[in-house]
């Protein structure tokens, strides 16, 4: 490996924050990523190994699967990251890595290997939060081309296979310390996994979203006239008798359901007679794996009903996706918004929040295409001022599935 501008006295120590160099550690789900970020602003390199085609064949994420498949990659993809950002080891202040919420021996892989790295390193390890993670890629994308900072608090939007939920986001006074409070949750399934499941309702591909994103423009986003439910907030948790606690869970809530919307789509593909239909284009898709969401071949597997559907149900999500952020941002006097996850590469939602915040003069900071879906440089970024408040985890860290973020 070549030698580093940065190697020498400045770095090395279990504390040193001379260059802030992190390398970023991601398991959580079906991407095995690791990267070098300085500083929490720039990304030296950012390296993802997708098990996406091994899971496509099930329609979905196999956590057995994926934990095999992490292991098998997370050495060379590691290596890989350290040799593009051309740093070395002992260049390095800290190694981050996620520890919840997501698939427990996915996290496993990731957090053993980062811990035998630190320990054997001799440098601090850091843990952080996926959903966290999320958030910070939009903030380094930002710091990175010298914008301004977003205003604070801001409404973070976290959209993805496994999660949509709503975070009203702030800086510690004086520090680089952020704070979250989770104002809004889905209550069943996540945005991108109502993506994911309609997507294979219709014999379409997996990952859901880029194809029914690549389809959408096609149909008539009027067609089909979904609704939503107004969703009721969830009563405190039992066990939550903190005064300040209870304010907080009692606060205004913006929760989702798309479970609903995903079960209308079902009933409208019985009622109208589309299984023949569907089945042969899984089997046009099955039988010419070359194909992608944006193969002009593919369009043409789909007649106008179904072109229609596939509008219609994603003009439908969106707007609910826009009207509960910008209600909670509203109610919640959020100066800024901040949409991320792997459903933030999608261009409609991009266009109408774009359009929306426009409207209301309401900065608005979505992460690059590469940066929305899972990575590791989110995670270094994150742990950037987790560094600088040598907040670091302890040599027992675990996987937590269902590690929450901030106060609920
Ligand atoms: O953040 P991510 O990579 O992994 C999770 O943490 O879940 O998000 C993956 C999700 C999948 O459900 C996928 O269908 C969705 O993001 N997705 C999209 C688009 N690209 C990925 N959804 C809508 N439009 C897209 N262009
Ligand atoms: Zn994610």
């Amino acid at each position: 490996m070549p030698e580093s501008p940065h190697s020498g006295s400045m770095n090395g120590s279990k504390t040193g924050q001379a260059s802030g160099l992190i390398l970023g550690i991601e398991s959580s789900c079906d991407e095995t990523a690791a990267a070098v970020v300085r500083a929490g602003t720039e990304a030296l390199s950012n390296v993802v190994a997708s098990q996406m085609s091994l899971h496509a064949n099930y329609g979905g994420v196999v956590p057995e699967l994926a934990s095999r498949e992490h292991l098998r990659n997370i050495v060379p993809v590691v290596r890989e990251a350290m040799a593009h950002a051309n740093v070395t080891f002992a260049d390095l202040d800290a190694v981050a890595v996620t520890e919840g919420p997501g698939l427990a021996g996915a996290l496993l892989v990731g957090i053993t290997y980062a811990k035998a790295l630190t320990l054997g390193l001799d440098k601090p390890l850091i843990s952080v939060n996926h959903l966290e993670g999320h958030i910070h890629a939009v903030l380094m994308e930002t710091r990175e081309s010298s914008e301004s900072p977003l205003p604070t608090p801001l409404l973070a939007l976290v959209v993805s296979g496994g999660h949509t939920h709503l975070y009203l986001a702030n800086h510690q006074q004086g520090s680089e310390t952020w704070t979250y409070r989770n104002v809004g949750r889905t209550v069943d399934d996540a945005a991108g996994e109502a993506y994911d499941k309609v997507a294979k309702l219709l014999g379409l591909g997996y990952p859901g979203g880029p194809w029914i994103d690549a389809l959408a423009p096609h149909g008539n986003p009027r067609a089909v006239p979904f609704t939503f439910a107004e969703i009721k907030h969830r009563a405190p948790r039992p066990g939550i008798t903190n005064k300040k606690a209870l304010a907080n869970t009692e606060g205004p809530h913006f929760d989702f359901s798309f479970s609903g919307i995903k079960t209308a789509v079902l009933r409208y593909v019985e009622t109208h007679n589309m299984r023949d239909s569907i089945e042969s284009r899984r089997a046009a898709l099955a039988a010419d794996p070359t194909l992608t969401p944006k193969s002009e071949a593919v369009t043409r597997l789909c007649d106008q009903q179904t072109l229609d559907l596939i509008a219609s149900f994603q003009y439908a999500v969106v707007g609910n996706l826009q009207r509960q952020t910008f209600a909670a941002a509203e109610a919640l006097d959020a100066r800024s918004i901040v949409v991320s996850g792997g459903v933030a590469a999608n261009r409609e939602l991009r266009r109408r929040l774009q359009a929306e915040a426009d409207r209301r003069n309401l900065p608005i900071a979505f992460p690059s295409l590469a940066l929305s879906t899972d990575n590791a440089a989110m995670i270094a970024a994150a742990a950037w001022p987790k560094l600088l408040a040598q907040n670091f985890a302890s040599d027992d860290l675990g996987a937590t599935p269902q590690l929450r973020l901030g106060q609920q």
